[in-house]
């Protein structure tokens, strides 16, 4: 018998341990990029700092991408799998309440939704990942502008995205107030509500507020709509299809004595299916025609989807809470947490491509407060759980 043969070392794989060395860095980044906010469409700083740094670690960059977009290009063996992993980049209108050393120098602009983390996150695992090399086929590093409701992710698409970056799958992550750092949650199908905004105008007859006889009250006629319109969720959506429908804004008449000629109402609905919004639109223009006719009054509705619902696709979102789960333990991997009413606008590049968003915790201390909240600060504890999560992720999908 000869020597055994020798033992093919371990693979090395990413866990805590092995990218801690640079929770140092992206806390830097973190912090900087905190103390620096953009709105959406304006990251001109936070673009050249991302792409300044991917081009450190010898990562190919193009710049530009629907705007201020920046996507990055690591490529390592000969594999053509292709992964999308994603950040976003902009900051809220909002004064910045905290103290701190890294508190906004941007008077009223702050990152009051942990934008700033989610991009030293990605950061960290490109840096982390362009290092070690141990996957086999391209990931691209895409940094999104102007998620904040101004249509930062449908712009990346339009400017080609995904014909010119192509992706068998794509991942994201949002970080989740009163959740432990530590914990993540992640769900098949739904996980976020799309939003839709809505206007409605209506035209009446002006009169004198004495003589209502002589006019069509445009005001009683929003009334009557307003109400109307909560019929939707509750007699024309199947229980089980949730959805909301709120009237936000009503505006009519400017003095005591006149019948306005004009109304208006706007608004907010929120659902987990393109089908139930679509539903409510159609309800809702209907509704507004009908009773609008039905005082003599007429109508335009003007029903715009913002965000479409965030719906993860089984075979990702399972693959995610493995990963979650091999790096900190089933018993902190939710797999089945509550929907959230708010938005994403993510949910638009998982039209175009299979993937799934995810939520990682940002701690129960100070900074728990809600996102949008003028205290709100990234917790830079969650730095190493998620670039490690991006680094793993694509270890073992892009598995040499
Ligand atoms: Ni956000």
């Amino acid at each position: 018998m000869g020597p055994p043969p020798p033992a093919k070392p371990a693979p090395m794989t990413t866990t805590l341990e092995t990218l801690a060395p640079l929770h140092a860095d992206m806390t830097v980044w973190r912090q900087d990029i905190h103390a620096h906010p953009e709105l959406g469409f304006q990251e001109n700083r936070t673009a050249g700092l991302v792409a300044r740094q991917l081009e450190a670690f010898g990562i190919t960059v193009t710049r530009g991408v629907g705007r201020t977009g920046v996507v990055g290009v690591l490529r390592a063996g000969r594999s053509t799998r292709r992964i999308g992993l994603r950040a976003d980049m902009d900051a809220l209108p909002i004064p910045e309440a905290n103290r701190f050393a890294h508190r906004s120098v941007h008077a009223g602009v702050m990152h009051a939704c942990g934008h700033d983390g989610h991009t030293a996150m990605l950061l960290g695992a490109a840096k982390y990942l362009a290092q070690t090399k141990r996957f086999d086929g391209t990931v691209h590093f895409i940094f999104q502008p102007a998620e904040e409701g101004l249509g930062g992710a449908q712009a990346m698409i339009d400017d080609g995205l995904f014909t010119r970056f192509p992706c068998d799958a794509i991942f994201g992550m949002h970080n989740r107030p009163r959740l432990e750092v530590g914990r993540f949650n992640v769900r098949a199908g739904p996980m976020m509500a799309g939003g839709a905004f809505f206007d409605i105008r209506i035209t009446g007859k002006g009169a004198h507020g004495a003589r209502p006889e002589t006019g069509v009250d445009a005001a009683l006629v929003a009334a009557q709509i307003v109400v109307s319109l909560q019929s939707i969720v509750s007699r024309n959506l199947a229980p089980l299809d949730a959805a909301v429908v709120s009237v936000t804004r009503i505006l009519a008449g400017d003095a005591y004595n006149v019948i306005p000629q004009t109304a208006e109402l706007g608004g907010t609905v929120r659902a987990f299916s393109r089908d139930v919004m679509d539903a409510v639109g159609r309800h809702m223009q209907r509704l507004a025609e009908g009773t609008a006719a039905a005082y003599g009054a007429t109508v335009e509705v003007d029903f715009r989807v913002r965000f479409a619902p965030t719906v993860n696709n089984a075979d990702e979102a399972e693959f995610a809470a493995r990963i979650c789960t091999e790096l900190v333990g089933p018993e902190n991997v939710d797999r089945n947490p509550p929907l959230i009413m708010a938005s994403e606008d993510f949910s638009f590049m998982l039209e175009q491509v299979p993937g799934c968003y995810l939520n990682i915790g940002n701690g129960v201390e100070d900074g728990g407060c809600e996102v949008h909240n003028p205290a709100y600060d990234f917790n830079d504890r969650a730095l190493p759980l998620g670039a490690a999560f991006y680094a793993r992720l694509i270890e073992t999908r892009l598995a040499a």
